[in-house]
């Protein structure tokens, strides 16, 4: 038996780290992180987020000096989250041109052309009510997010965002047909170039708890369980990118990333489009408050589950990890 010990030692290829380094299957780059961003249009100053330590909302006059910062460290793609001045129940301040989204993408893209600018396009932030549509009472008196009402609001927003120098629209609200929506908004507008990268299986899930302090969200009423995904369904998953793909998306996401790692396997061996993966705010901040705790090594833990999800089968990881990570890469 030439298959068996001690024949076979699998050991040979541990020995030396530079041995490690040529048989390692999985690789990690500044290139593959999206770096997540919150932009506050009532601030002047920088305001860190409490539960997500590290991370702060930006007023527009730092975002200039953002992208540079992030083009040093070769991350090339940022996702941007707004935080408006008003808020109403339709969510009109995020389809203002003026808002803290457009104004910070196009300073982005003047100070660093090349940065690939994401926009996430959701009514949430912008709603009073904090749901991801418009709401609409049922005959019993209950209410719910009307889908077909919250496209027409999805797509405004979306040509607002490439209006401003978005490279790409990623809307993460969950209702149906807003990939098909939003790409028809786009080419009416002959934005057929920009791309969509849909949060195709985005599921109910208490891992945004910390973002919710960042975009300065609470839910009125109710929760998304109407909207986002269940968690126990994997199946529903595929067919949810399957529709994501046929209506035009260019890349899929799986969010969040940790929880549903066979998820982010299975969507990659269904689709031939880049898949993306969100490490949300949840992830981030159990990392951070285990190692405050002095229950692991922070570095090593980003390193770690960074390299889990892209093991995965993701292309592209949202992170808020990314700068620690890209330090930790650059050596
Ligand atoms: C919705 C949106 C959410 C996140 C990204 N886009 C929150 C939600 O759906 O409740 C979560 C990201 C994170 O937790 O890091 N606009």
């Amino acid at each position: 038996m030439n298959n068996a010990f001690p024949t076979i030692r699998p050991r040979r290829l541990r020995v030396t780290a530079s041995m490690r380094a040529l048989v390692r299957e999985t690789t990690l780059a500044p290139s593959d992180f999206v770096y997540p961003m919150f932009f506050n249009a009532a601030l002047t100053a920088p305001n860190p987020i409490a539960k997500m330590p590290g991370v702060s909302q930006f007023p527009v006059s730092h975002a200039r000096a953002q992208a540079k910062l992030l083009a040093e460290r070769g991350i090339k793609s940022v996702i941007l989250f707004g935080l408006p001045k008003t808020k109403d129940p339709r969510g009109d301040s995020g389809c203002d041109p003026d808002g803290p989204v457009p104004r910070a993408v196009a300073e982005m893209k003047s100070a660093v052309p090349e940065l690939v600018v994401i926009t996430d396009v959701c009514v949430d932030e912008y709603t009073d009510h904090g749901h991801c549509g418009i709401l609409r009472t049922r005959r019993d008196g209950s209410v719910e997010v009307d889908n077909d009402a919250t496209l027409e609001v999805l797509a405004k927003m979306a040509i607002m965002h490439a209006k401003a120098g978005a490279d790409i629209i990623a809307p993460s609200d969950m209702m149906d047909g807003r990939v098909a929506r939003i790409r028809k908004a786009l080419d009416a507008e002959s934005f057929e170039t920009i791309a969509i990268l849909s949060y195709a299986v985005k599921y109910a899930s208490c891992f945004y708890g910390p973002f919710r302090d960042a975009v300065n969200v609470t839910i009125a009423c109710g929760d998304r369980a109407g909207y986002q995904m269940d968690q126990a369904n994997a199946r529903e998953a595929l067919r949810e990118a399957a529709l994501d793909e046929a209506e035009g998306a260019d890349m899929l996401m799986v969010k969040p990333a940790l929880p549903y790692l066979d998820v982010i396997r299975a969507v990659r061996e269904r689709t031939n489009l880049p898949v993306a993966a969100y490490n949300v705010s949840g992830e981030y901040s159990m990392l951070h408050a285990a190692a405050a705790a002095g229950m692991l090594d922070l570095d090593r833990a980003i390193m770690e589950v960074l390299t889990s999800i892209r093991r995965a089968g993701a292309d592209l990881i949202l992170t808020y990890h990314a700068i620690r990570a890209a330090e930790i890469l650059g050596g």
